[in-house]
């Protein structure tokens, strides 16, 4: 995948440079993944020489009103009529009742099979809205306009979308891949502070997955955001990684699991503080640290990696100590119940040096257990 400097030009008011554009391969869904800085009011333009349909469901998160107004007028510039649709912030929102009230409201605004949805937001709203342009009318057109580090690093690609019931966390499902992804690093601006770290942990996952250029980048990276051309190079890399993981498996069989790098443990950790005590990020920086460690013992990786990533959390406010309230042998349940886990094994992603994964491990529980009972204070 490479990034192609196609001479492309948005139309719109402000000049600004050419947004960057990548291609997201047939095998990873096969649509153009425009990245820049100041080009949101260029989305209705681009949009408008794709879609097939004139009208838009805009489903946007409630706190981004502006970011949302911007989009509509561009949509609407273009010629194409939008229904607003705001949805309020927080996970409890990636519910089937948004689902319901949200294709209901695409029906009673005459929304047809060609028209389309785009979703702007966070990870919240990509995974709501993509499910329910998989769902209405048995599949619509679907935009990704990714508002959050972690939504442009991670969620906005791949092709995964859902809400969760209160038996779990995602799922129901599908998977829908975007016929655009749009994204602009302005908005990251009045992202709040700890949800840029939580979603740079997701950054510091790739850097170990790929080794090399990406993780001497994240190892220098200063405070977030970070300058922006370097910033719009940082997620062009990790969108890559992810796109050519998903390329090879888009259901999560084979390789696609390596990008669980950190998750287990961190899925646990969440699970056994009932995701209220760490932001996913937060959570999954635990989790890299045991999974690095462990990595050590079993995969014969130079332990100087877990310290390695350990200077890089702690330097943007991410824990690195597990909190003393965490109950261990909660962690150590949830851990055989994760979805991603058969029961028997783990299935852990290890690696035996930046670059190199391991996957399926499954190594001795009281070994994970004592992994993760060193990141106490
Ligand atoms: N589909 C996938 O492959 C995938 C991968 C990882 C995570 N996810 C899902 O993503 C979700 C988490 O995503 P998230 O971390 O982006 O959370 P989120 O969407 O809930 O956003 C986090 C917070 O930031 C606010 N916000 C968003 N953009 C903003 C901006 N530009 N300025 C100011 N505030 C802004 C939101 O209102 C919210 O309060 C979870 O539901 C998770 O399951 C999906
Ligand atoms: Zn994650």
């Amino acid at each position: 995948v490479g990034i192609a400097a196609d001479g492309r030009r948005v139309r719109h008011v402000n000049a600004v440079a050419a947004p960057r554009v990548l291609d997201a391969p047939a095998a990873a869904g096969g649509y153009p993944i425009h990245l820049g800085s100041g080009i949101l009011d260029g989305l209705g333009s681009v949009w408008a020489e794709r879609a097939r349909g004139g009208a838009v469901l805009l489903v946007h998160d409630a706190a981004l009103s502006e970011l949302a107004g911007r989009a509509a007028a561009s949509l609407t510039g273009a010629g194409m009529r939008v229904v607003m649709a705001p949805v309020s912030s927080g996970e409890a929102s990636k519910s089937l009742t948004e689902v319901e009230r949200l294709c209901r409201l695409a029906a009673s605004s005459g929304m047809r099979r060609a028209d389309s949805l785009v979703g702007l937001g966070g990870g919240m709203i990509g995974d709501l809205a993509g499910f329910v342009a998989a769902s209405y009318q048995r599949g619509i057109d679907l935009v990704h306009v990714p508002t959050t580090l972690l939504a442009m690093v991670d969620s906005s690609i791949g092709g995964k979308t859902g809400v969760n019931l209160v038996e779990g966390k995602n799922y129901v499902g599908a998977i829908w891949q975007p016929r655009l992804v749009y994204m602009d690093v302005d908005v990251l601006g009045s992202l709040p502070q700890r949800e840029l770290a939580s979603g740079f942990a997701e950054v510091i996952k790739y850097a170990f997955l790929e080794g090399g250029e990406l993780l001497d980048l994240v190892e220098s990276w200063p405070e977030l955001p970070g300058p922006t051309e370097p910033l719009i190079d940082l997620v062009a890399r990790c969108v890559d990684h992810k796109l050519r993981v998903v390329a090879v498996d888009e259901r999560e069989s084979g390789l696609r699991a390596s990008l669980n790098l950190g998750h287990t443990a961190g899925h646990g950790i969440e699970a056994a503080t009932d995701y209220q005590r760490y932001a996913h990020g937060e959570a999954i920086s635990l989790g890299l640290l045991v999974a690095l460690a462990l990595s050590a013992d079993h995969a014969g990786l130079d332990p100087e990696n877990r310290e390695r990533a350990a200077r890089v959390i702690r330097r943007h406010g991410l824990p690195e100590e597990l909190h003393p309230d965490v109950d261990l042998d909660r962690v150590m349940d949830a851990l055989g119940r994760d979805k991603k886990s058969d029961g028997a094994s783990l299935n852990m992603v290890l690696i035996s040096a930046p670059g190199e994964v391991i996957l399926g491990a499954d190594p001795p529980r009281d070994e994970v257990r004592r992994a993760i009972e060193e990141l106490r204070p």
